[in-house]
């Protein structure tokens, strides 16, 4: 599969990959190298990375505990404090051998350790070769409100070995499959519908593609001045539910792509209701996203909650929630914004009631 070069580094894809991350890591000559994984990746795909990679520069694991929960400051100073009793220096590699938040923390990590050493991206997740690894986004979460403490920093190089999905659940897999479907409203309407009509789905195809978007994206705006923005469809109403429901002792905790899902759903609604987004496609949207992520349980008392956490959205201004819509498929507007009435009602929309 053909490389795809972002505005500084490349991203390789299968085990051809290993051999262009082997060359990379002779001629840059690291002091050292720190891999970077949780309880599942240590278990399941460092003993496949480990075998492709050579080094003679000493390799140092260094383990966190796995999921959402630990994507927080107190990690990384773990993680800063362990390498730091390992002797790493400015001349060291950090690489991220994980899903999003190995990901995301890592690059953080790395990017302000000892002022910055260099960090590459193995995603081990669909989640996150589809989007978390891609276009130098780094950070942690603050609470439940996330990725409120990061910086843009971009990895070295990006390695995306399909392998790996072998080693996650149906669920997270379909937790990625959620970004897919974003690309695919936003930006290839042929994408989607391959999904929806749940056909001629080749994974590998599906991810290299996804990942072409993401990158022209970035490269046409790295620091999500404007249409980067694009990116966050869904995620607005997604974001506030997926912080609801963690923060809620009485809600189960929802995947990203299952936060999304219902993002897109609601978010398809408020297109159609402040632009022009055809109905009978917000019908077909619905049905599509609901038959992959069944209906998340929400109810009307819920609906507040989820959106006062809106307003800690990084792409909100001067207290405003600030929208990415859609005209029709391929077709958007960033900074649409939206009243907290239609908000709710789309939320009531996706729930299949009307607001009392
Ligand atoms: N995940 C959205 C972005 O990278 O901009």
């Amino acid at each position: 599969m053909t490389s795809i070069q972002a505005a500084t580094y490349p991203i390789h894809f299968d085990e051809n990959a290993y051999q262009e991350l082997n060359k990379f890591i002779k001629n840059k000559n690291y002091s050292s190298i720190f891999i970077l994984v949780d309880d599942n990746t240590l278990e399941h795909c460092y003993p496949r990375f480990i075998q492709f990679v050579e080094s003679t520069k000493p390799i140092e694991v260094i383990q966190i505990n796995p999921g959402e929960v630990y994507k927080n400051i107190e990690t990384c100073v773990g993680v800063w404090n362990v390498m730091t009793e390992l002797g790493a220096d400015r001349q060291s590699l950090l690489v991220a051998l994980g899903g999003g938040v190995i990901t995301d923390l890592g690059g953080f990590v790395a990017a302000t350790f000892k002022r910055g050493i260099d960090f590459i991206n193995v995603p081990t997740t669909l989640l996150s070769m589809v989007d978390a690894s891609i276009g130098g986004k780094t950070g942690v979460d603050l609470g439940v409100l996330k990725n409120q403490v990061g910086v843009f920093a971009n990895p070295q190089m990006i390695l995306i070995d399909p392998e790996y999905l072998h080693t996650v659940t149906p669920r997270e897999i379909r937790s990625g499959t959620a970004e897919v479907i974003k690309y695919g409203m936003t930006h290839d309407v042929k994408l989607f519908n391959q999904i929806k009509d749940n056909n001629q789905l080749n994974i590998i195809d599906l991810i290299h593609r996804s990942v072409a978007i993401k990158n022209e994206v970035v490269l046409e705006d790295p620091k999500e001045k404007n249409i980067r923005k694009v990116l966050n469809w869904g995620h607005t109403i997604g974001h506030g539910v997926e912080s609801y429901f963690m923060d809620n002792p009485q809600k189960e905790n929802l995947t990203h792509g299952e936060a999304i899902a219902v993002g897109m759903v609601c978010e398809t609604y408020i297109s159609s209701k402040v632009l022009n987004f055809p109905t009978h496609k917000l019908e077909e949207a619905r049905q599509a996203i609901t038959a992959i992520y069944g209906k998340i349980p929400l109810l009307e008392t819920d609906f507040e909650a989820i959106v006062d956490l809106m307003k800690h959205d990084k792409k909100n201004v001067e207290g405003e929630i600030n929208f990415v819509l859609l005209n029709d498929y391929e077709n958007f507007e960033i900074n649409c914004k939206v009243s907290k009435e239609i908000i709710k009602e789309s939320l009531a929309f996706y729930a299949d009631f009307v607001l009392s």
